[in-house]
């Protein structure tokens, strides 16, 4: 479960740069369900899930994750609670280490004794096997240097890695848009497939409405740092991509006119 209540973030406040990217944000998924995020550049999408992981701290609002108040609190004191692949594929690994290295890392998050890249013989044997579900041979490869592989097996072992310890909720920010669609669509399998496995509360951004609509259970827009569109269940099944293209122009062009209200 996260719940946000009226996250406002502005950079570089009083300046000509001036930006008001959250601007009173309010959103509460339940426990185990699987959010698809659209929005176009700059509304707010990055930035929301950075105030969710605790890399930026919001000015005001509230936000809980599973029930526990983490709006003051750092990124490193949420470890336990959030796992996040990132877009680039470079972003959520350390290229110089071993991908038994990478996981062993991941296995160590959140927890007390600190992070540790040395696995012992079990841990190898479960790498192996976590490996080995992906079908990308790597199971094979543990000693490979993680900068070796491609972008599309990096987000699949990114993937894994968010995956090894449990979480309240999983931040995927545009996780596919670097990889060649074949490899998208692979990756994209892989994530339906964990976040059904482990039943993760999970916030998928994209910039395709078809992926939008063909994951998850439930699609939100945000736009200028709100939450302007809200569909699930049988209004979001019946959708069509033109539906929601169509949707995403009418709450604009109503922001649009609201902010030139506020204006005049
Ligand atoms: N660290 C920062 N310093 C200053 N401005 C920032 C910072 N991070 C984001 N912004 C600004 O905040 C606004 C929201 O940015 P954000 O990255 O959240 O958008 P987004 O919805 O993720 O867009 P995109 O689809 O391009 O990834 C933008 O105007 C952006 O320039
Ligand atoms: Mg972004």
């Amino acid at each position: 479960m996260m719940r946000a209540t009226g996250l406002t973030k502005t950079f570089n406040p009083g300046t000509p740069i001036e930006t008001r990217a959250l601007r009173g944000l309010d959103l509460e998924i339940p426990q185990g369900q699987f959010v698809t995020v659209i929005g176009s550049n700059g509304a707010g999408k990055s930035t929301f899930l950075n105030a969710i992981s605790g890399d930026l701290i919001v000015d005001e609002g509230r936000l809980e994750i599973a029930g526990r108040d983490v709006t003051r609190q750092n990124a490193w004191q949420r470890a336990g609670l959030v796992a996040r692949v990132f877009q680039d594929p470079m972003a959520g690994t350390c290229e110089g280490l071993t991908i038994e290295e990478n996981l062993a890392l991941a296995m160590s998050r959140g927890q007390r004794r600190g992070f540790r890249a040395a696995a012992n013989a079990s841990e190898r044997d479960f790498f192996r096997s976590k490996l080995a579900t992906l079908k990308l041979g790597l199971e094979n490869r543990l000693a490979d240097r993680m900068g070796l592989l491609s972008g599309g097996q990096r987000q699949a072992v990114s993937l894994l890695m968010a995956s090894l310890q449990p979480s309240q909720i999983l931040l995927l920010d545009e996780h596919t848009a670097a990889l060649d669609p074949r490899t998208a669509a692979f990756v994209l399998e892989l994530t339906d497939s964990i976040v059904k496995e482990q039943q993760l509360t999970t916030l998928m951004v994209t910039h395709s409405m078809r992926q939008a609509l063909d994951h998850g259970e439930r699609t939100i827009m945000l736009h200028q740092g709100r939450v302007v569109l809200d569909v699930s269940g049988d209004e979001r099944a019946h959708m069509d991509v033109p539906d929601l293209l169509a949707m995403f122009e009418r709450v604009r062009g109503e922001a649009i006119s609201d902010d030139a209200l506020l204006l005049d």
